[in-house]
């Protein structure tokens, strides 16, 4: 049970007690996969498990407009308005042309709002911003390291384009920055029925299943079936 403790639950239902209690503190964890397999739910779920448990929760959003993220998350029961009126919740919008400046932005708020739980949602317009893919990974290498050293917890996503390739992200170095990599998936389905699948690639110091682990999205979020 100590051990179980000294993890940061991720508050999706069923995945926790299948990588030892949720992600290592001070991670930088990685979720990627194609448009719509639910990536962003994944990372408000994380936030609003990290507020349920007092911990101050960020989220750095570079794609989308953030009262539609709050609105998209009250489907699920989740009040992050509320969590933000409280001072227990901060959402920030960053124009990803001003990623030179990021970095300093990004170290800021999570000072600022004291957060244990980050996300940043997502990496893959840091290319827009850079000249090349030597730049972004120079950028996303000091960005995790930066996350580390600040004590928080954290999420990045990434699109996956070609799911066939072997890249786990859009620009595949993300996967070696982060000490976990979760890809999300659809699977083939039978009969118009589309099934959701998770597929935990790698996490630090965990025993991990190496199938692909089906999943749900239904009202209260994501939950392993
Ligand atoms: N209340 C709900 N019940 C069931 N499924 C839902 C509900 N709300 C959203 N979804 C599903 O969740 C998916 C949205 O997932 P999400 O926005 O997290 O994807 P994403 O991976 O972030 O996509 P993108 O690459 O476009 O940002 C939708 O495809 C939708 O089918
Ligand atoms: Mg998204």
């Amino acid at each position: 049970m100590d051990r179980l403790r000294k993890r940061i639950p991720t508050g999706i239902s069923g995945l926790d007690k299948i990588i030892s209690g949720g992600f290592i503190p001070n991670s930088v964890n990685l979720i990627s996969g194609g448009a719509g397999t639910g990536k962003t739910v994944f990372a408000l779920q994380f936030l609003y498990e990290g507020a349920k448990r007092g911990e101050k929760v960020l989220f750095i959003s570079m794609e989308e407009d953030l009262q539609d993220l709050k609105d998209d998350a009250k489907v699920f029961g989740w009040d992050f308005d509320k969590l933000e009126n409280e001072g227990k919740a901060k959402f920030v919008y960053i124009y990803p042309y001003e990623i030179t400046n990021f970095q300093t932005l990004l170290i800021n708020e999570i000072t600022r709002v004291n957060a244990k739980r980050v996300v940043i949602d997502s990496t893959s317009v840091l290319g827009m911003a850079l000249d090349n893919e030597f730049e972004v990974r120079k950028q996303l290498y000091a960005l995790a390291s930066q996350l580390k050293r600040v004590g928080c917890t954290s999420i990045l996503t990434s699109e996956i384009i070609d799911v066939e390739s072997n890249k786990f992200s859009r620009f595949g170095v993300e996967e070696f920055v982060a000490d976990s990599v979760i890809t999300m998936h659809y699977l083939k389905s039978s009969k118009n029925k589309v099934t959701r699948a998770m597929r935990i690639i790698k996490m630090r110091r965990t025993l991990i299943p190496h199938d692909p682990i089906k999943i749900k999205i239904d009202k209260k979020g994501i939950k392993v079936v």
